[in-house]
C-alpha cells in the first residue's frame, strides 16, 4: 500500500536523514518506530497513501520508517535504486525465489552458495520449479545447462565455503540468451569489495545478519536492484509477511555506520592470516582469492576492489578428528556458525551450514570433513596469528600434513 513514489536519491553516505522531530531539528538516528498502525488522518489520505500518490504509512507489515532509513542505506552501498530488507538472507533469497520463478521454469544453481538453498530447492520443485545445480569451478560451463526455459541463475562470488570466484558479467552474458536473471549474494564480499549491479546483476542479495550488521546481533536479509524491481519485491514481502521488525532495523543502521570501517580491516587481517596458514604445516587447500596463487585470483581482482573480504577455506590435517583438535585449541578465533562479524568465526561445514544436503552432496564440490571455513574478524592481527601458531601446536602430534 505505501509504496514511496520519490525518486531514489544516490548518497555517499549510507546514512540516511532520519524523520524530524516537531521542533523541526533531526535526531542522530533513526527512531525505532515500533507501531504496527498508523492512525489515517482522513479517508482523502488512505486514499492517496493507498494510490501510492504520497509517502505514508499505515501498517508495520507493508513498510516501516526505520526499516525504510535502512534500505535507503542498504541501496546506496550497492549503488542500487533501491532495496527492500526482510527478516533473514533465507527470506531474502526465497523472496526473489517467489517473485521471479513460475512453475515449468528453471534455476540454475551453483552447488557452492549457503546449504539451506538446497532445502528452498525441494520446496520449488514441488512447485513445478525445475533446479539444476552446478559447480562453481565450472562455470565457464553453464551454456551446456542452459535451457530455453532457464528463468534465473543465483550465485555467490566468492562462495560458500570454499571461496570459488565466478565472473558475474560472463554470467550475465550467458544469462542474456534466454532472458534469464543474474542474482549474486554477495554476503561474502560485501558492497565494500564489490557491486555486482555494476558487473551486471539483476539483483544483489545479502544475509545482512553477516557483514552488514556485522556483530552477531541481528538477522536481517536485503535485496538491491532497481525501482521497479523494489515494487515487485515489495509486493511479495507484503504479501508473505517477511517485513523485518524495527529493533533490529535500528541494529542494522548503526551496523552500517561502521561497516565500512569493518569490512577494511577484516579484509587486510584475511589477507595476511592467508599469507600465514599458506606457510603453515598440516594446512592445505587453502582458499582465499587475495592470494596470488588463488584460482580465482585473477577474476576477482577484476570484479572485487579494496581487497578481497574476510572469508577463507583450508583443510586442517588429513582427518576431521585433526580438524576438530586444531578448533577446539582455538582461543581468540570462535568455533561459530554465520560470519562477518567484529569477532573471528570457523566452523566445520561439513558439520554445520551444509548439514542441510546429504552427505554424498557435500563432498561433490570439493569440501572435505575437514574443511574448515574462517571468517577473519577485527582483532588485533597478532592476536590472530598467535592463536593459530598455538592451535596448530596444541595438535601437533595428531596432524598429518
Ligand atoms: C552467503 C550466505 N547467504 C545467505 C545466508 C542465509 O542468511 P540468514 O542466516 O540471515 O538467513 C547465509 C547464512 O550463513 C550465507 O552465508
Amino acid at each position: 500500500m505505501s509504496h514511496e513514489k520519490q525518486p531514489h536519491q544516490h548518497s555517499a553516505h549510507p546514512h540516511p536523514a532520519a524523520p524530524l522531530t516537531p521542533y523541526g531539528n533531526r535526531p542522530m538516528v533513526t527512531p525505532i518506530v515500533h507501531a504496527v498502525n498508523y492512525e489515517y488522518l482522513n479517508f482523502e489520505v488512505l486514499r492517496q497513501i493507498t494510490d501510492g500518490e504520497v509517502d505514508g504509512y499505515t501498517y508495520h507489515r507493508d513498510d516501516n520508517p526505520t526499516v525504510r532509513a535502512v534500505e535507503k542505506g542498504i541501496a546506496a552501498l550497492e549503488h542500487a535504486e533501491d532495496c527492500v530488507v526482510c527478516t533473514s538472507g533465507m527470506a531474502a533469497c526465497t523472496m526473489v525465489y517467489l517473485t521471479y520463478l513460475r512453475a515449468g521454469g528453471h534455476l540454475l544453481l551453483f552447488h557452492d552458495i549457503y546449504g539451506a538453498h538446497y532445502k528452498v530447492s525441494l520446496i520449488l520443485e514441488r512447485l513445478g520449479v525445475e533446479v539444476t545445480w552446478v559447480d562453481a569451478a565450472d562455470w565457464q560451463e553453464l551454456p551446456k545447462h542452459i535451457r530455453p526455459h532457464t528463468q534465473m541463475i543465483f550465485l555467490e562470488t566468492p562462495s560458500n565455503p570454499l571461496c570459488k570466484t565466478v565472473d558475474i558479467a560472463a554470467i550475465r552474458k550467458m544469462a542474456d540468451r534466454v532472458d534469464a536473471r543474474v542474482v549474486v549474494d554477495n554476503t561474502f564480499a560485501t558492497p565494500y569489495h564489490q557491486h555486482p549491479l555494476e558487473l551486471g546483476a539483476h539483483l544483489v542479495v545479502h544475509s545482512a545478519t553477516k557483514a552488514l550488521g556485522g556483530h552477531n546481533d541481528l538477522m536481517a536479509g536485503a535485496i538491491a536492484g532497481s525501482k521497479e524491481d523494489y515494487d515487485k519485491l515489495w509486493f511479495t514481502r507484503q504479501a508473505i509477511g517477511s517485513t523485518l521488525d524495527a529493533y533490529s532495523a535500528s541494529l542494522l543502521e548503526r551496523g552500517l555506520k561502521t561497516f565500512p570501517l569493518r569490512a577494511e580491516r577484516m579484509a587486510e587481517n584475511a589477507l595476511a592470516v592467508a599469507k600465514h596458514l599458506a606457510r603453515c604445516p598440516g594446512i592445505s587447500n587453502l582458499r582465499y582469492p587475495g592470494l596470488k596463487n588463488d584460482e580465482g585470483h585473477r577474476i576477482a581482482a577484476r570484479q572485487m576492489k579494496r581487497g578481497f573480504g574476510g572469508i577463507m577455506a583450508f583443510d586442517v590435517g588429513r582427518t576431521q578428528e585433526d580438524a576438530k583438535r586444531f578448533i577446539s585449541a582455538l582461543k581468540t578465533i570462535r568455533h561459530a556458525v554465520s560470519l562477518g562479524s567484529t569477532e573471528s568465526l570457523i566452523c566445520i561445514p561439513f558439520l554445520t551450514t551444509m548439514l542441510y544436503m546429504p552427505p554424498e552432496r557435500r563432498t561433490a564440490f570439493g569440501v572435505r570433513p575437514n574443511s574448515v571455513r574462517l571468517s577473519v574478524g577485527v582483532e588485533p592481527l597478532g592476536d590472530l596469528l598467535a592463536d593459530i601458531d598455538q592451535a596448530l601446536k596444541a595438535p601437533r602430534k595428531g596432524l598429518r600434513p
